[in-house]
């Protein structure tokens, strides 16, 4: 199957009582027991297992080829319960030397004081990420492109470097998508996803995903899932199936769209710099299109950057991103705040966008005013 019929049939089959051809939602906790241990299906608590999350969990497997997807209640969740199953207090990470501010939050302030080191690393340069590499490294999470730079890294040349160092190559592949980027096929051990994001695709559900093709891994993560206990609850397991559903037609109207809108900014005099992937090696090596994520920064400074933001009226005022309603934001004041003065700190004059899928001519009027 190619990807545009994985997105709706991937790992889906009819409700086996009904025929319902969409999964139900399976609102519920507890599962009757046809004798002590006698479950039926397997299903017990829904913590451990819920029909709707198996759906999902089934598709997102698919979508990114591995042997296992497992869903959690938030893309954070999923990062949290990763890293305590692959790594124990006093090994250590080598992270992106820009990433999501909430990431580095993770790693900063929560695992940290567990007892997990990490050195944050430009990406691009593979030396720098080989010197990185301890005898302890157990990861190396890479993130591309990142969020809100929009840097590349070569998937491929570190998925290397983690098998050199027997560690593992973690990437969160929330900005490209399983449209755009298949990290398990260049090498990658686990693919993680903000389902928020381009999987939801409609910022009405907040949701995480691991997918993984070691079937030990798998495990062992499926293990963690229930024992940490930060699920996916079957409402939220049902709405990102159905955004999913939608992906390969909505990826190809963002492309679109942020190609329309790069060509805008790269030609205004109020633009000193357009970070999009579009002419990178590696991207064009690993993307098949760049995505509806674009940053920009302003030759008027912070202040020029932030009014701009305050300016548009179609691009919403907004964190979050991967909608199909446009958003525009301040990374610096705004999702990226908790990396101010860490090495993962953003430019001041930076603005970044999420192109969504409106009529490209309307969000490059919108843009154009607000820009003045
Ligand atoms: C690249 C990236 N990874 C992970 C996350 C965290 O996901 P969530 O907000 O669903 O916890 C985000 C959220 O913005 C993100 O942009």
């Amino acid at each position: 199957m190619r990807f545009e019929t994985r997105v709706i049939h991937g790992g889906q089959e009819a409700d086996p009582r009904t025929g319902a051809v969409i999964p139900p939602i399976y609102q519920v906790s507890t599962y009757k027991q046809d004798g002590v241990g006698g479950l039926r299906a397997g299903y017990e608590y829904s913590r451990s297992a819920n029909p709707t999350r198996d759906a999902l969990e089934a598709n997102l497997a698919a979508l990114e080829g591995g042997a296992r997807g497992l869903a959690f209640a938030s893309g954070l969740a999923a990062e949290d319960t990763l890293l305590r199953t692959v790594c124990k207090p006093g090994d250590h990470v080598v992270i992106p030397g820009d990433a999501y501010g909430g990431t580095y939050r993770l790693f900063a302030k929560v695992l940290e004081r567990w007892g997990l080191d990490y050195t944050p690393v430009a990406q691009q340069d593979l030396d720098e990420v080989r010197r990185a590499v301890r005898d302890t490294t157990r990861v190396i999470w890479c993130e591309t492109p990142t969020n809100p730079l929009l840097n590349v890294a070569d998937i491929a040349a570190l998925a290397g470097i983690a098998r050199e160092a027997e560690a593992r190559l973690v990437v969160d592949n929330t900005f490209a998508s399983p449209a755009l980027q298949q990290p398990l096929a260049l090498g990658a051990d686990v693919a993680v996803h903000s389902t928020t994001k381009y999987l939801g695709g409609h910022s009405d559900v907040v949701g995480g995903a691991l997918v993984v093709d070691d079937q030990q891994l798998a495990d062992d993560l499926a293990f963690h899932q229930n024992a940490i206990g930060a699920v996916a609850g079957p409402f939220d397991a049902w709405l990102v199936l159905r955004g999913i559903k939608t992906l390969a037609v909505r990826m190809d109207r963002h492309c679109d769209n942020a190609e329309k809108i790069v060509a805008m900014l790269r030609e205004h005099d109020a633009v000193t710099e357009v970070r999009y992937p579009d002419a990178d090696e590696i991207a064009r090596k690993q993307m098949t299109r760049y995505g509806g994520m674009v940053s920009f920064r302003v030759r008027g400074g912070e202040q020029q950057a932030v009014d701009i933001c305050g300016r548009t009226t179609l691009f919403t005022l907004a964190e979050s991103l991967g909608g199909v309603e446009s958003l525009i934001e301040h990374p610096g004041r705004m999702t990226h705040a908790s990396a101010a003065g860490s090495p993962l700190e953003v430019p001041g004059d930076l603005v970044r966008l999420s192109v969504g899928i409106e009529n490209a001519d309307d969000l490059i009027a919108d843009l154009r005013t607000a820009l003045g």
